[in-house]
């Protein structure tokens, strides 16, 4: 292997993505990896892995996934990450891969998600209604996962009492997001969980597809996938549960810290909330620079296939490739001003939902919830504080806000 002036030892650059320095403050991190190493190899890891950072090299590997695998290499590590643990197409490649990402995709189609407009905007108005009651609320627990929980539970025609089983189920996870790639030993806490919460999940989707085969209904995604055919093909049962599994792991937190974090940006960004008010048409571009500027996974995982160069250094085939969303989002290569939020200026496309294959399935649905929040938010909120700060999940690959104390005054 060619190690080359970039290439520096971790002991030079060693961030760890479950640090506190890093959990704190990621960007530093961010920035260094942007301007001095563009790779960078961890390896007092339990497994060796590669960090990238540039925008070109982030979408380079995203769209070639017959060198950067999206299957797991070490199986016995992966087991311990939740997202991961249940055999589902996150995880799979071309055709294997196609041909589920296909039938799913039928349940995601903008005539499909657009049933489920009415939904989020009651339940939007309704927390918007208790947040602008009360003096003080949590802005996560109280407004965006709500939201987000609501619409998985519709989506996936759950129970409504289910709600917090699925929050439950959904702390758990975030802590275990691809998590173990950044493990200097193994955590048997962190194994047990998984196992644990892997398999009251299967469980209960076992049993609530019997439900919805006895009681067919037609208002939920889950019973659209049951009865989906493309080109003769239909969903096995297994297959099924799995994506469903894969569809409450992918969407729920994402879509939180997304609504989370539009708030957020228009605290800190007073003079852009403003311009909002003002005109309600840039909201989908200020979904967007949230996105770019906080996306809700910092980064994914892909599996090294083949030997891969960047920048002089080769990433031996056998190991994994870290591809920091965060970092690639403010590449100033690609975006002016890259630190800036500005809802005036057309941007590139941001990585913040992946790209080639896997490029995030339910993004649409992610922004309209998006939307809903921000239309809500227009029409009702003329100021918002945040009391104090965010807690943050102790994994950072994501950015995960468990919990965010705030006051709303009305317009
Ligand atoms: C702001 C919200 C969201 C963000 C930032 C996000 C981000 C991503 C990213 C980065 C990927 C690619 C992961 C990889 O290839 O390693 C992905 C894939 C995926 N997302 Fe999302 N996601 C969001 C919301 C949702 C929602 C609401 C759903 C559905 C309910 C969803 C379902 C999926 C699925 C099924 C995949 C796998 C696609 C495939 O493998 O072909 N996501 N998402």
């Amino acid at each position: 292997m060619i190690e080359s002036a970039n290439s520096p030892s971790p002991q030079a650059f060693g961030f760890n993505a479950l640090s506190d320095a890093f959990i704190k403050d990621p960007l530093p991190f961010m920035t260094k990896g942007l301007s001095e190493h563009p790779i960078v190899k961890h390896d007092v890891t339990l497994d060796p892995v590669y960090s990238i950072f540039r925008y070109e090299d982030v979408k380079r590997v995203l769209l070639d996934w017959e060198t950067f695998s999206s299957e797991p290499i070490n199986t016995d590590l992966d087991a311990l990450n939740l997202g991961r643990a249940t055999e589902n197409f996150i995880l799979m490649n071309p055709p294997r891969h196609t041909r589920l990402r296909g039938l799913a995709q039928q349940g995601f189609f903008p005539k499909v998600i657009k049933k489920f407009l009415p939904r989020a905007e009651q339940i939007a108005k309704e927390r918007f209604e208790y947040a602008l009651k009360v003096d003080e609320f949590d802005l996560v627990n109280d407004v965006s996962s709500q939201l987000t929980i609501g619409m998985i539970t519709g989506i996936l025609g759950l129970p409504a009492d289910d709600w917090s089983i699925v929050r439950d189920w959904t702390n758990t996870m975030q802590r275990n997001t691809m998590a173990s790639f950044w493990l200097t030993e193994w955590d048997d806490e962190r194994a047990d969980s998984v196992v644990r919460v892997t398999q009251e999940m299967a469980d209960y989707f076992h049993d609530h597809l019997k439900f919805l085969r006895k009681n067919p209904q037609d208002d939920n995604i889950l019973s659209t996938l049951m009865t989906t055919e493309l080109d003769g093909e239909r969903f096995s049962d297994e297959e099924i549960e799995s994506t469903a599994m894969l569809l409450l792991l992918a969407g729920n937190e994402t879509t939180t810290n997304l609504i989370t974090n539009f708030i957020r940006c228009m605290v800190r960004y007073p003079s852009q909330f403003e311009l909002l008010k003002k005109d309600p048409n840039l909201i989908d571009a200020a979904i967007e620079e949230t996105l770019r500027l906080e996306p809700s996974l910092r980064m994914t995982i892909r599996s090294v296939c083949k030997d891969a160069e960047f920048h002089g250094v080769t990433i031996p085939a056998g190991n994994s490739v870290a591809l920091w969303f965060l970092a690639a989002n403010r590449d100033p290569s690609v975006f002016e001003k890259p630190n800036n939020f500005d809802i005036t200026t057309k941007r590139p496309r941001h990585l913040s939902f992946a790209g080639g294959p896997h490029f995030c399935l339910g993004a649409p649905l992610a922004r309209m919830e998006a939307r809903v929040a921000a239309n809500t938010l227009l029409q009702r909120v003329n100021q918002i504080e945040l009391l104090g700060d965010p807690q943050m999940s102790d994994n950072g690959n994501l950015n995960n806000i468990l919990s965010l104390k705030a006051r709303f005054h009305g317009l």
